[in-house]
């Protein structure tokens, strides 16, 4: 029997869950049996599926035994526990929820109504993290020293202008919680949380965030991350991370050893040894199972482990809601950006970024302390967790 499934949010990104849906459906695993859009549906919803403008319309006529939530950030929480509570199972997009108390709400309402609920960071589904995981184990670089997620993003005014959620940090009450590390590059840090062991917050003794924005936005577009772990003596995860790159590359999570290091492509699922010097030595590519799949899997069988359930994201939220708790990310000044490009197409960008980036990363200590002349201490600040 196929499982019958409703989509929420069927713009942007809920394309490629349209995408998805149309290959199980044609394998006969899934049946969408409804989509839910206020804005009605995209041109990719088959024609004859039923459309409502909201989910409460949409469950007062279907019960889907699965329901894909790919919403703007803030409406993923009470979406998801509506969701659970008809019966359904959830996949919910990432960030899962818009800051501790929103996800704490998920997380009870998970456990009161027994329901999953699978979090699409996808790259959990890499099988590149448990092989780099063995790599690790293996002695390959030696001992672990840091973590480091390394994104150098480009997004234009565009980007920031297609909706109106994008780049807020809230909306009057609503929080929005749309910055660099918690929206475009999220997955780098969740990736990076998840090899290092500190996915789940009781993991996490402190983290440091330094928030900066070159765009007209609210939101940070360029940020220095670090999460130190309860556990004395263990490895930090850093991440530097921005938008304001000239131009686009892949981004990258590398677990620092003493005797080289492994860095992992999470979007391309590859893995390159590197040796002390930094050359590369070998590189190979994992394979990736489809969370949403997973999904499928465990309700077949709950012996099938969930990939990416609401608990390996806890560590994620402290994270995002240590962004939302940091004072507001420090505009960087006219002298340190450049615009290239015009109108919708124009993008800022900050002067040697992948200079101090990279110089953010090896001192562990972020732009200011590295020295960057647009940084600054005053943007710098420590959040305890536990
Ligand atoms: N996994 C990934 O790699 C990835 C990539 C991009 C976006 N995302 C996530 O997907 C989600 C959506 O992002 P987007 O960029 O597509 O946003 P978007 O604003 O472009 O599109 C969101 C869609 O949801 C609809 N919508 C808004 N409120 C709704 C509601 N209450 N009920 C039903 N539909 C509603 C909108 O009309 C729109 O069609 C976000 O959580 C984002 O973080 C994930």
């Amino acid at each position: 029997m196929a499982t019958t499934v409703a989509l929420l949010g069927t713009g942007g990104y809920g394309r490629i869950h349209l995408d998805r849906l149309a290959r199980l459906s044609a394998e006969g695993r899934v049946e969408l049996i409804a989509v839910a859009d206020p804005a009605g549906p995209s041109e990719l919803v088959p024609a004859g599926t039923p459309a409502h403008a909201t989910l409460d319309a949409l469950l007062a006529e279907h019960s889907p035994e699965v329901v894909i939530v790919s919403t703007p950030i803030h409406t993923h929480a009470p979406l998801a526990i509506t969701a659970m509570e008809s019966g359904a199972d959830v996949y919910v997009e990432k960030p899962p929820a818009a800051g501790s108390e929103a996800f704490a709400s998920m997380q009870a309402a998970a456990s009161a109504t027994g329901r999953s609920c699978q979090v699409g960071f996808q790259s959990y589904g890499s099988l590149g993290l448990p092989r780099v995981g063995e790599l690790v184990a293996a002695g390959t670089i030696g001992e672990v020293v840091r973590y480091e997620a390394h994104g150098l993003w480009l997004r234009t005014n565009a980007y920031y202008q297609r909706s109106a959620w994008a780049g807020k940090r809230r909306d009057g009450d609503v929080v929005v919680a749309d910055g660099v590390t918690t929206n475009p590059l999220s997955h780098s840090v969740s990736a990076a949380l998840h090899l290092a062991g500190l996915d789940r917050v009781e993991t996490i003794s402190t983290i440091t965030t330094e928030l900066y924005h070159a765009h007209p936005i609210e939101a940070d577009d360029t940020s220095f991350i670090r999460v130190d772990p309860v556990e004395t003596g263990q490895p930090p995860v850093l991440a530097a991370l921005t938008v304001c790159a000239a131009e686009q590359l892949n981004p990258t999570v590398t677990v620092v050893g003493t005797q080289g290091a492994l860095r992992f492509f999470y979007t391309k699922d590859e893995i390159e040894v590197l040796d002390d010097g930094g050359a590369v030595v070998s590189s190979e590519r994992a394979g990736r199972v489809d969370l949403f799949d997973n999904l499928l899997d465990h309700r077949d069988d709950p012996t099938v482990e969930l990939l990416s359930p609401l608990e390996r994201s806890s560590g994620f939220t402290a994270v995002l809601q240590a962004i939302l708790d940091a004072p507001e990310p420090t505009a960087l000044s006219d002298s340190a950006v450049t615009w290239q490009d015009e109108g919708p197409k124009a993008h800022p960008v900050l002067a040697d970024i992948a200079h101090w980036s990279r110089a953010a990363l090896s001192g562990g200590r972020g732009y200011a302390a590295a020295g960057a002349p647009w940084a600054s201490d005053d943007a710098v600040k420590v959040h305890r967790v536990n």
